[in-house]
């Protein structure tokens, strides 16, 4: 009798965890593969304009984002809408990006200048992937917010010499170091250091943003958000 009954248990435990596998959707997703109103959903929202500025530069981004990706290596959107987030947070006048591709990180930077009054400095070695980038600057009207700098940012970056408010590492991940120790003395207490698929750097990258003291990271979507303290008491 006593074995008859635990079968039966067992029997309907089994049934239960079938039924709770079919039925289990993705996060985010209602029935059917339908957006739901789940915690996650409003991140699949699409970024919405303010103004006419933000619909023209967000047009733009769309676009790059359909049609110019292949062979860019450009950040996915919702790493680019952290990257606005970020500058926009911390009011930043002067944003150092690294890998300027055709420019799609760099516009997203772009959304969050034209209301700090900042400006942004970027640097790529690739002639073909930056010419493309000054055309997509045009036409997102933000051309005038940004400088573009050629050749290898390894040297070319030594010749900044005004305060960083936020750097965006984003080309060779071999060179992650050298730029972090290029620049740290630039960027201004409560400014940041964005990197990029840091999975694919060193561990030399990764002890110099998580062990020193001064520095706090965190990464938040694909971007790893470092954090040069301000001197408390
Ligand atoms: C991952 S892509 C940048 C993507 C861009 N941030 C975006 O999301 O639109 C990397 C870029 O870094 C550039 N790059 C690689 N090594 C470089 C170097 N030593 N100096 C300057 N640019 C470099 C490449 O030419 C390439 O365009």
């Amino acid at each position: 009798m006593l074995k008859r009954a635990v079968l039966v248990i067992l029997a309907a435990a089994l049934l239960l965890a079938v039924v709770e596998t079919l039925t289990a959707q993705p996060p985010g997703r209602g029935a059917g593969g339908r957006r739901g109103r789940g915690f996650s959903s409003f991140q699949q929202q699409e970024p919405l304009a303010a103004n006419e500025q933000e619909k023209k530069i967000l047009s733009v981004l769309e676009d790059m984002d359909r049609n110019q990706r292949r062979g860019m290596m450009n950040v996915p959107q919702e790493d680019g809408r952290v990257l606005r987030m970020l500058a926009e947070a911390v009011g930043a006048k002067h944003v150092v990006e690294i890998g300027t591709s055709n420019g799609y990180s760099g516009i997203w930077f772009c959304l969050a200048l034209r209301t700090t009054g900042g400006k942004l400095t970027t640097h790529d070695i690739d002639e073909g992937r930056a010419s493309l980038a000054r055309k997509n600057f045009k036409r997102a009207g933000v051309d005038n917010m940004v400088t573009l700098v050629m050749g290898d940012a390894h040297e070319t970056i030594t010749r900044i010499k005004e305060p960083i408010d936020v750097v965006f590492i984003d080309a060779d991940k071999e060179g992650y170091p050298d730029y972090l120790k290029k620049l740290l003395p630039l960027i201004r207490p409560g400014g940041l250091i964005l990197s990029h698929n840091i999975d694919m750097v060193g561990q030399d990258y990764i002890d110099a943003i998580t062990k020193n003291p001064a520095l706090e990271t965190m990464q938040v979507q694909g971007v790893t958000v470092t954090l040069k303290k301000r001197q408390g008491k």
